[in-house]
């Protein structure tokens, strides 16, 4: 009797046992589950986030490409008419000339060919790099102020910006996206660009007096510039800072660090 009773503690002992030891091997299988789950998760996530920067990349590169065909196309055709145009002007009678429509007709010839080189040159890459950025934005600024649509205003600490090759032509890009929204959105009379350092960052802060948008309200509509501005400062360390108050204006300063 004693011996049976013996037999059931060791028996119960040893099934405890087993089911400890299947316990702690089910445990880890389900450590190791979750934690390889972990991992091709985040290296989902991590090639989620270089196909995207990659896509964004290619994205930008055929932009710049586009506009370097478009401003030639421009520039050789276009711009050949018009001086065909002017030429043939030249050439009418003494009498003709005289009228003073003609005189008109030539100014507005002779505008049209001025306006379409600056479009037509257009500032891609390669003038980008020679002529700097701060000659680029203020030139940008200089055509709004022409279409005598704005009271434009341009101060900067900088003559010229050392900022890395590549860099200038984004930051270039998101300035020309944050005038070109003042133009379409925002109903401003005035706008102005201020360059600056404060604690070792540049601050390129470009505001207008316009209607400004709430982000969160019904009738915002996103587009891609917005979004192509902050995701082109993340590609290249800088920050955008976009604050708009209705009826006061809206503000964009794009933040970076200067290298020298
Ligand atoms: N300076 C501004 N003043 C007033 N509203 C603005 C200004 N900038 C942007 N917005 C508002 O923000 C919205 C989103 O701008 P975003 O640049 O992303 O798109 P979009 O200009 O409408 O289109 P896209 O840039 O794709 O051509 C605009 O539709 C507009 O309502
Ligand atoms: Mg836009």
């Amino acid at each position: 009797m004693q011996k049976e009773n013996q037999d059931i503690v060791v028996a119960i002992l040893i099934g405890s046992l087993f089911i400890l030891l299947f316990g702690f091997v089910a445990f880890m299988v389900m450590i190791n589950y979750f934690r390889r789950k972990r991992k091709l998760l985040l290296e989902k996530e991590k090639q989620e986030a270089y196909f995207k920067q990659t896509l964004l990349e290619a994205q930008l590169e055929m932009q710049e490409h586009t506009f370097r065909i478009i401003s030639q196309e421009i520039h050789d055709n276009v711009g050949q008419i018009l001086s065909l145009a002017k030429i043939n002007l030249n050439i009418i009678t003494i009498e003709q000339k005289e009228n003073e429509s003609f005189h008109t007709i030539k100014d507005l010839v002779t505008n049209a060919i001025g306006e379409l080189r600056d479009l037509g040159t257009g500032y891609y890459a390669d003038r980008l790099v020679e002529e700097g950025l701060i000659h680029a934005i203020r030139h940008q600024l200089q055509q709004l102020n022409k279409t005598g649509l704005f009271t434009t205003s341009f101060e900067s600490e900088f003559e010229s910006l050392p900022v890395e090759k590549n860099k200038i032509i984004f930051l270039y890009r998101m300035v020309q996206e944050v005038l070109n929204n003042v133009v379409k959105h925002s109903g401003a009379d005035k706008v102005s660009i201020h360059i600056f350092k404060k604690d070792d960052e540049v601050h390129i802060q470009v505001s207008d007096n316009g209607k400004g948008f709430v982000k969160s309200s019904a009738g915002f509509k996103p587009g891609i510039g917005l979004s192509s501005i902050q995701q082109r400062a993340l590609m290249i360390d800088a920050t955008a800072d976009i604050s708009s108050i209705p009826g006061t204006g809206t503000t964009v300063n794009l933040i970076f660090k200067q290298i020298i």
